[in-house]
């Protein structure tokens, strides 16, 4: 049933380039240049007229919400807001029927993201699900939807879940802009011809397995870990920390990169692991500045570049290469590596990575 795998988890991680193409199959076509989605084709006036665009999710999910608003933000420029389920539902939050709610949610039974629809829908939003649970309770109670088609996932450390739920929202915010005409044609098609390399792209960050096993290995005593990103990889960054957390139980945080100096930057010594999505796209130089300023106070730097990069090999103690792709999609091939370090120390830690303590993986409670 793990396919070979040691966990499922691993198993799962391997799995998102076919998981990928699962979720654009049929959708993305490429040849006749269009995106068909059901769910959204029999309501796009309604989509595509939001006013606003309202994220909730929790965890994992709610990573994937960040990822979406800069691509929504940046291709179908409707305003978009993410929130954490659980503190939008208690703050008597300002909703209309101008407006469009999104819940992301792998199970389709998480009971704030649950919570947060039903309060929507009454004040007369939109309700839109990207579940992965076909069938689910969230799946059922949204106007309309889109799976994420990326099959069972077990291990409560969501991975495949987060790269299909990018790719279902990248499609999503693809088909506004085309419909909005926040696009050009020629950009649309770069983007489903982009969208179509990202699963072999992904088999390429795979193959850095062992280089990251070593590192995993030098880092897994660490009682602490930092992750930093910019832009599209902030939320990467979040997510990177949160998969450590959760499997190995090192206490790990995620952080814009320019938002260390407001504080995070004194934590850093010889003994704080750093780890800077640093690939090539989106706020290069600055991303190498910050990494300056760790390198000066001694933190050791585990940095993601863009395969080829010379600038950042010469700063960082480590560098894992994963492919250059479109800047909105780079959290497609940027989370492998992460997902993979936090599996490997977990491993070596002998924690139980597939269920870790006090976890599970639907909260059906509030
Ligand atoms: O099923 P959901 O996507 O609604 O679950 C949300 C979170 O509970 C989930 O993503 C959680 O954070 C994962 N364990 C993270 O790996």
């Amino acid at each position: 049933e793990k396919g070979g795998y040691e966990h499922f988890m691993l198993k799962e991680i391997h799995e998102q380039p076919t998981a990928i193409k699962d979720t654009y199959r049929g959708r993305m076509l490429p040849d006749e240049g269009i995106i068909r989605m059901a769910g959204v084709d029999d309501n796009l006036e309604r989509i595509a007229n939001a006013k606003r665009i309202l994220i909730v999710a929790c965890g994992t999910s709610w990573h994937a919400g960040l990822v979406a608003e800069y691509i929504f933000e940046e291709l179908a420029r409707i305003p978009v807001e993410v929130e954490y389920a659980s503190e939008f539902r208690y703050r008597n939050p300002i909703i209309s029927e101008k407006d469009v709610i999104i819940a992301i949610s792998q199970s389709g039974e998480t009971a704030d993201t649950m919570a947060a629809i039903k309060l929507a829908k009454e004040k007369g939003a939109f309700a839109f699900g990207v579940c992965n649970v076909v069938g689910s309770s969230i799946s059922r109670e949204t106007h309309a939807g889109a799976y994420t088609h990326a099959g069972p996932e077990i291990g409560v450390a969501s991975t495949k879940a987060f790269t299909t739920q990018i790719t279902v929202l990248t499609l999503l915010a693809l088909k506004l802009a085309k419909q909005n005409g926040t696009i050009s044609h020629t950009e649309f098609m770069t983007y489903l011809q982009e969208m179509e390399r990202i699963p072999s792209k992904i088999e390429s960050a795979l193959e850095g397995d062992e280089h990251i096993k070593m590192i995993a290995d030098i880092y897994k005593d660490a009682r602490n870990c930092l992750y930093l990103g910019r832009g599209y990889n902030f939320p990467v960054a979040l997510e990177g920390a949160l998969k450590l957390k959760e499997i190995s139980y090192i206490h790990a945080e995620g952080y814009p990169a320019a938002e260390m100096k407001h504080g995070p930057i004194a934590l850093i010594d010889e003994e704080m692991p750093v780890v800077v999505i640093a690939t090539k796209k989106g706020h290069y130089e600055k991303v190498v500045s910050n990494i300056q300023e760790i390198k000066s106070r001694k933190g050791k730097i585990i940095a993601i570049v863009t395969e080829g990069d010379t600038e950042v090999r010469e700063l960082a103690d480590h560098v894992i290469e994963v492919p250059e792709t479109l800047e909105p999609l780079t959290p497609l091939v940027t989370t492998i590596p992460l997902q993979l370090l936090s599996y490997h120390i977990a491993v070596m830690l002998g924690k139980n990575v597939d269920q870790p303590r006090n976890l599970a993986k639907s909260v059906t409670v509030e």
